[in-house]
């Protein structure tokens, strides 16, 4: 098992229009992305055989993705199915064909994988709650000039938000949170035990009432987080990032605000837009410098019981890069407390 086993999020659906194509980079890799004649997503290398024109910048004709230098056309799984050249005389060859990805769309998503194989990644991970009746998401996406383990170990981090967003998301109140942070199956999950409001402004319209709040944060491998705020019985807020590695250096970040405020979904939707938005620019800034302060003098990092689930992140990391089973892992869930 190794990264390129799992599902990428290559585009939202809407995107991309039947007879478009679009050029994409996943962890390297260039890709020309267009629906076939069924409407189906088709992915394939962006790079035609014949004389490594990008076949991103061609055309799609009857579902088939035309190079824009002579004009040979390509089918979803990457054959060349005409030349126009040799007209009449056009013979299929192997030789000829560009290498083909799976692809998938779910929750409005296209997904490419670069690798077929293995059983416990055939289906992308499941956007909670997305489209159901009552609830409501707002999408954005971001460039982050940084390496998916680090945006994903940002989205789960307690501590630097009272220095990262200070009065928009949290305050610094010295408050001690317990927290059960456990590891299992490839995933990690954090159970905040005593979260207070203390969430900035937005707090009062994440939680009017001022109830006990819930919080959980999860990422489950190699590349999603989840993190859940239930203010009582009718009110979650769930923020879904999918970090979508498209160079060591450099991730590609789909962002889902997914709540239910009964009425007021429709109405919270341009404020929580924006209220994210300016919470992930923040977070772009730190984690640019964060790689170039990488780049010189390395990732080797210093912990504390609050890092725990970093650390947990971490050793799943490790194995899916030397190619091992990260659900191998011994079980894990220790206590940890931390002051923020
Ligand atoms: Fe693509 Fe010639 S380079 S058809």
């Amino acid at each position: 098992m190794d990264f390129r086993d799992f599902w990428y999020v290559v585009a939202e659906s809407r995107e991309l229009k039947p007879g478009q194509v679009l050029a994409r980079k996943l962890m390297g890799e260039w890709l020309a992305v267009f629906r076939d004649e069924n409407g189906k997503p088709a992915a394939v290398q962006d790079r035609c055989k014949h004389r490594a024109a990008q076949l991103s910048l061609g055309t799609v004709k009857n579902g088939c993705l035309s190079c824009p230098y002579h004009g040979w056309e390509y089918d979803k799984e990457g054959e060349v199915v005409a030349v126009p050249s040799e007209g009449e005389n056009f013979k299929r060859a192997k030789s000829r064909r560009v290498q083909n990805y799976s692809t998938m769309e779910k929750d409005d998503y296209v997904y490419v994988r670069l690798q077929d194989g293995d059983e416990a990644c055939e289906e992308p991970f499941a956007m909670r709650h997305y489209g159901e009746e009552g609830w409501h998401t707002v999408r954005l996406i971001n460039k982050f000039q940084n390496n998916v383990t680090n945006c994903v170990e940002n989205f789960i981090d307690i501590p630097h938000t009272v220095y990262v967003h200070p009065g928009i998301f949290r305050n610094e109140r010295r408050q001690k949170i317990d927290v059960e942070v456990s590891r299992k199956d490839g995933a990690v999950k954090a159970i905040y035990k005593n979260e207070t409001d203390n969430l900035g402004w937005f707090s009062k319209l994440l939680n009017p009432g001022g109830t006990e709040i819930v919080h959980t944060d999860e990422f489950f491998m190699p590349n999603v987080s989840c993190v859940e705020y239930i203010f009582g019985p009718k009110r979650h807020f769930i923020i879904t990032s999918q970090s979508i590695p498209l160079e060591d250096d450099e991730t590609l970040v789909y962002t889902d605000l997914t709540y239910n405020y009964g009425i007021w979904n429709k109405l919270a939707a341009p404020i929580v837009r924006w209220q994210g938005q300016a919470i992930i620019n923040q977070d772009i800034d730190a984690l640019a410098n964060q790689m170039e302060v990488i780049k010189k003098y390395g990732s080797k990092f210093a912990n504390t019981p609050a890092d725990t689930i970093h650390v947990y992140v971490e050793t799943i990391q490790r194995e899916l890069e030397r190619g091992k089973d990260p659900r191998k892992l011994p079980e894990k869930c220790v206590e940890v407390s931390m002051l923020v």
